[in-house]
């Protein structure tokens, strides 16, 4: 996918709401080369969580292969982050309209034909990840994972639950 079209849909996603007009989003983009650290940074954080032992089982070798697979075939990965609020509040406004960002993106790319998929891992939540990409675990909050490219294959749609099931249509005055 070309600059000009990943920087189209990331700069149309900001038509999220923000509360207090915060835009908390924060995207570092990795592409060619650098896909091969980031699969490396990925791997070794498997590795220090107990996720995947050290390598020497044959089916920890070929969970590793999978993973630098699945992250060098997909041309861009891009690491969502916000700053961390004391406010828990803010903090939570902040990563709701994160997370309206993420899916005003994905809804954007669509119109280009590019997919992205939505992932939150477990090296989100490892500090040592977090300084190795350039971060700070006490400021920032990695938020998700987009994977980015034009699709080989469209999924099947996913089934919902109907929406009756989930609307309580309330009317009457509450008993106090
Ligand atoms: C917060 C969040 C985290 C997600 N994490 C993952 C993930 O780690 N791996 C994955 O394959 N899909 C992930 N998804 C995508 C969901 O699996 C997907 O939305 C669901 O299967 C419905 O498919 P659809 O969005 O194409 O309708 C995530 C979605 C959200 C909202």
């Amino acid at each position: 996918v070309d600059r000009y079209t990943l920087t189209k849909i990331f700069e149309t996603a900001t038509w999220a709401p923000t509360h207090r007009m915060t835009e908390p989003w924060q995207i570092k983009i990795y592409e060619g080369e650098a896909k091969h650290d980031f699969a490396s940074l990925i791997i070794e954080s498997y590795i220090r969580s107990g996720y995947a032992s050290n390598g020497k089982e044959e089916k920890t070798r070929k969970m590793m292969e999978g993973v630098k697979k699945f992250i060098t075939d997909i041309p861009h990965h891009a690491l969502i982050y916000m700053d961390k609020n004391a406010d828990q509040r803010m903090y939570e406004e902040d990563y709701a309209a994160v997370c309206a960002f993420i899916q005003n993106a994905q809804l954007v790319a669509w119109e280009y034909q590019v997919g992205i998929l939505w992932t939150v891992n477990p090296y989100l939540y490892d500090p040592v990840f977090t300084s190795a990409v350039g971060l700070d675990d006490e400021k920032h909050k990695l938020v998700a994972v987009l994977q980015i490219g034009y699709p080989e294959r469209i999924p099947q749609k996913r089934k919902r639950t109907p929406i009756s099931q989930k609307i309580e249509w309330v009317k009457r005055k509450t008993e106090r």
